[in-house]
């Protein structure tokens, strides 16, 4: 593990003369970070990193930020370092790609980072700073010098260099975050068995519960994501203007996104029409038609990383058809009848099963089911599962889906605790070309999903500032659009 001592420069770029490279080592100002910076979760990673720890006391554990990855010919991804990473360090800028999180056998946390890039002098990587596009300072941005990190996150800080010997020193057991770091992966001979797995779920059960920092940052996700639903109601008579209102909404949500946060969680699903039926449509590249519904799935990722999960499904026109009604309160009394299981001591599954039973009770009423409803929620039949496909929900937090390598013990054949975050997403999905439904309601799709938080009596919707039932939702629009 060394930073690589060639510089990352295009095939483009112009020749550098001797004497220019002398120039530029010289004639700089020191321009030290403020000696009260800190990140924003400085207070919280502590108990986080001695909970790591105790878990598997006297082994070295490493948990890196994740690697730089092309994404065409000499540019990159927008990086965003792995979740776990995140969590532990409070790190989560774009200059932490490469960095590895070191927890030694003795609890002690060692952050194995890359320096700002140097200027003039010996250093064999001089240069960097204005002709590296990778990891040069006049090409990507400032890094923090290692005492800087180190005051920022609070946790010691050494050269990346220094990596490779630590891994050459044998003998001690070590358990490795895989799959994240190729070069890692590669350095310990990876892809990892069951010690590392357990590392994984580990990290991942550390954050089924969220702290009240965390649950702060995720109202705060939730907050922005309102605001861009709002920005998208308020675009829509352009958008239906347009060719592709689909990609000018995804544009007015991201808009939002990036300005107030880090960008979107995840990417942004706008379904007009049947494209609501695809339960993660992110093509987006579809006109918007007046009379039907808009599906919009989408999520504001604050600079902590945090990220919300809304979904709103939305008449187009203003005001729900007769059709378009029943099928919206059908799925709303399902998100209902599962938020009202939510507490304490609840199944996970718990949710899941109240909204499918009102699912399944509808269909059959419907005479969409040809069988009764409780014949189709046995286990060994499932068919109302057609016309809805997915679970109703999922731990949410750093990740979309939060926490997803955490023991089926602990996650979905778990219980609800205070402090859990989760969606409650229940939806419809009436393909276009199902011959099993009636012609009316073929091409419907209808999602609602909030954010909730597990309190000490049962839950609180963290995402009730955008409407629900067909009234608010008519009022609101009517609102923003007027
Ligand atoms: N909102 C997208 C998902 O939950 O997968
Ligand atoms: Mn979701």
């Amino acid at each position: 593990m060394t930073t690589d001592p060639g510089l990352h420069t295009g095939s483009h770029d112009l020749p550098v003369s001797p004497a220019l490279d002398a120039f530029m080592g010289t004639g700089w100002a020191p321009t030290p970070i403020p000696a009260d910076q800190r990140v924003a979760a400085h207070h919280v990673t502590p108990a986080r990193r001695a909970r790591l720890a105790a878990a598997f006391p006297g082994e070295r554990l490493l948990v890196p930020a994740g690697q730089l990855k092309v994404r065409s010919n000499d540019c990159d991804y927008r990086f965003r370092p792995h979740s776990a990473y995140a969590h532990l360090t409070g790190l989560t800028g774009e200059d932490q790609a490469g960095h590895v999180l070191v927890l030694e056998p003795d609890g002690e946390a060692v952050l194995y980072a890359r320096p700002r890039s140097p200027r003039g002098g010996a250093d064999p990587r001089h240069a960097e700073f204005y002709r590296d596009r990778r990891y040069g300072e006049f090409w990507v941005g400032r890094r923090p010098e290692l005492a800087e990190t180190e005051q920022l996150s609070g946790i010691r800080t050494v050269h990346l260099d220094g990596l490779a010997g630590l891994l050459a020193r044998t003998g001690q057991p070590t358990r490795l975050l895989a799959g994240v770091d190729p070069q890692l992966d590669a350095a310990l001979g990876r892809p990892g068995g069951p010690e590392d797995a357990a590392l994984a779920a580990a990290l991942s059960e550390l954050r089924l519960v969220k702290d009240p920092w965390e649950v702060r940052q995720l109202q705060l996700s939730v907050d922005h994501t309102t605001a861009g639903f709002e920005d998208v109601v308020r675009a829509l008579p352009t958008a239906l203007r347009h060719g592709r209102g689909e990609r000018w909404l995804e544009g007015t949500f991201n808009l939002r996104a990036r300005a107030e946060g880090n960008g979107t969680g995840f990417e942004t699903i706008v379904a007009s029409g049947a494209h609501a039926c695809v339960l993660h449509w992110t093509r987006n590249d579809g006109p918007l038609e007046g009379g039907r519904l808009l599906l919009l799935d989408a999520g504001v990722e604050t600079d902590t990383l945090y990220t919300a999960d809304i979904t709103r499904t939305l008449p187009l026109g203003g005001t729900f058809s007769p059709v378009q009604r029943d099928v919206y309160q059908l799925v709303l009394a399902a998100q209902e009848a599962a938020i009202a299981t939510l507490k304490p001591g609840a199944c996970f599954r718990d949710f899941h099963r109240a909204a499918m039973r009102v699912i399944a009770e509808g269909l059959a009423e419907w005479g969409v089911l040809r069988v009764s409803a409780e014949e189709a929620l046995r286990e060994d039949s499932g068919l109302y599962r057609r016309y809805t496909l997915c679970s109703s929900g999922h731990m949410l937090g750093l990740d979309l889906h939060d926490c997803a390598k955490a023991r089926a013990g602990t996650y979905l054949d778990g219980v609800l605790e205070e402090g859990m975050v989760l969606t409650v997403e229940p939806g419809l999905y009436l393909q276009p070309d199902d011959e099993t439904l009636p012609v009316e309601l073929r091409g419907i799709g209808v999602r609602i999903e909030d954010d909730l938080v597990i309190t000490a009596d049962g839950a609180r919707l963290m995402s009730g500032a955008l409407p629900r039932t067909i009234p608010d939702i008519e009022e609101w629009m009517g609102t923003l659009m007027s």
